[in-house]
C-alpha cells in the first residue's frame, strides 16, 4: 500500500472522532500529501508548517492539567526531543502554543498542559484519536553533558514539574551517567500535585534518589510537608550541586536567591524562561530578551547567563 493510501485509510479512521472542526479537516487533508517519506517531517521543508499528529492517550493529572500523548498518523514520534526542549502544538481553529515535552516514548511524545485560555481549554475537551498539529523540537534543552557525573537538585512547582520531569526521566534511564538525584516538588494543594503516579509510586524508594514533596497549606488527608518551595529549599539546606528550577515566576523569584544563599554558584543554577512565542525558530522576534531569543538560546538559562540579560529579566 502506498504511503498516500495508508494515510488516507488512517485519516478515514479519524473521521470517527466525535468533534471534527474545519481546521482539523484541513490538517487531515494535509496528511494526504504525496510526499514519499512518513509524516515525521515538516511539509515542503517549511519549518512553520506543523506535522499532522494524533492524540493517543490523555492522563488527567489535576483538575486543570492533562498530559497528552502524541504520535504521528503513522505511529511514530513526531520528533526526538532532548530533555527541556519544546514543541509547538496546534489544535483546530484555536491556534498554537509552545509546550515543554515532559517525556518521550518509543513512538510518542508527552506534553502536560494546563487549561488557562482558549487553546488549552479546547485541548482539554479533546479526546483520544483527535488530530493536532505539531512542530519542533525547539530550544536548547538542559545541559546534559555538563550535568554528567554530578549530583542534581531538581526543583519544580505546579505545572513547572513538566519540563524538569523530562530531565528526571532522562537521568533515570541513564542512571550510571549521573550522581545523586534530589527532586523537590511543591504545589498549592494535594489535588494540584501533577504526576502523582511518579511522586507516590515510581520515584519512591529509588536508589541514589531523594524525593521531597510539599503543599502550600495544611489540609485533611495530607501528612507530608507543608510550606512554600523556597522556604523548604532553605530548610533542607542542600549542599551546592547543579540545581534546575522550574515553576511559576514567584517561586523562581524566591528560590534562586535561596540557592545563592546556600552557596550554589550562578553557573550551577539553571532555570527556564517562559516568553510568548510564535515562530519558535528565531524569525518573528516575539521572544527576544535583549540579544537573546528564548526559542533558540533558551528556554534553559543559567543564573550566570541571566545576569547578562537586560535588567527587567
Ligand atoms: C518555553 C515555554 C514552555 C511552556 N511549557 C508549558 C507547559 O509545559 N505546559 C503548559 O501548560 N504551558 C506551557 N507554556 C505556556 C503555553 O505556551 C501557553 O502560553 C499557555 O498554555 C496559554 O495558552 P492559551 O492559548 O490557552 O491561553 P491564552 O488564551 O493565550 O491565555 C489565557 C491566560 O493565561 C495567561 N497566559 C498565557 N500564556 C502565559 C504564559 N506563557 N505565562 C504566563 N501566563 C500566561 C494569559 O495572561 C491569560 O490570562 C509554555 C510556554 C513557553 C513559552
Ligand atoms: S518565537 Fe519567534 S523569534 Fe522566538
Amino acid at each position: 500500500m502506498s504511503q498516500r493510501e495508508n494515510n488516507n485509510n488512517k485519516s478515514k479512521k479519524m473521521d470517527q472522532t466525535p468533534i471534527q472542526t474545519e481546521v482539523q479537516v484541513q490538517v487531515e487533508e494535509q496528511s494526504q500529501c504525496t510526499c514519499s517519506d512518513s509524516h515525521n517531517h515538516n511539509h515542503q521543508g517549511n519549518a512553520l508548517i506543523p506535522v499532522c499528529a494524533k492524540i493517543i492517550k490523555i492522563v488527567q493529572e489535576t483538575s486543570d492539567v492533562k498530559t497528552f500523548y502524541i504520535s504521528t498518523l503513522d505511529d511514530k514520534k513526531p520528533f526526538d526531543p532532548q530533555p527541556g526542549q519544546l514543541g509547538m502544538l496546534s489544535f483546530g481553529q484555536y491556534g498554537e502554543a509552545m509546550f515543554s515535552v515532559t517525556n518521550k516514548g518509543e513512538n510518542h511524545i508527552e506534553m502536560a498542559i494546563k487549561a488557562v485560555g482558549e487553546l488549552t481549554f479546547a485541548l482539554h475537551e479533546a479526546e483520544v484519536g483527535q488530530l493536532v498539529g505539531i512542530r519542533g523540537p525547539y530550544g536548547n534543552g538542559f545541559p546534559l553533558e555538563y550535568c554528567k557525573g554530578k549530583d542534581i537538585l531538581i526543583i519544580g512547582g505546579g505545572i513547572g514539574l513538566a519540563p524538569v520531569r523530562s530531565l528526571v526521566m532522562h537521568c533515570l534511564k541513564n542512571r550510571a551517567d549521573y550522581g545523586k538525584l534530589t527532586i523537590l516538588y511543591g504545589a498549592r494543594s494535594k489535588d494540584d500535585l501533577c504526576f502523582k503516579e511518579d511522586l507516590f509510586t515510581n520515584w519512591r524508594d529509588l536508589s541514589n534518589t531523594d524525593l521531597f514533596v510539599t503543599i502550600d497549606k495544611a489540609e485533611e488527608g495530607w501528612d507530608g510537608h507543608v510550606g512554600f518551595v523556597p522556604s523548604y529549599v532553605e530548610e533542607l539546606a542542600f549542599k551546592p550541586q547543579v540545581a534546575v528550577v522550574c515553576g511559576p515566576p514567584v517561586m523562581i523569584k524566591f528560590t534562586l536567591p535561596t540557592l545563592q544563599k546556600l552557596g550554589f554558584p550562578d553557573k550551577d543554577i539553571i532555570t527556564t524562561l517562559e516568553m510568548r512565542m510564535k515562530c519558535g525558530i528565531g524569525k518573528c522576534g516575539r521572544c527576544n530578551i535583549g540579544s537573546k531569543y528564548v526559542c533558540l538560546d533558551g528556554p534553559v538559562f543559567t543564573m550566570e547567563q541571566m545576569k547578562e540579560l537586560p535588567p527587567e529579566y
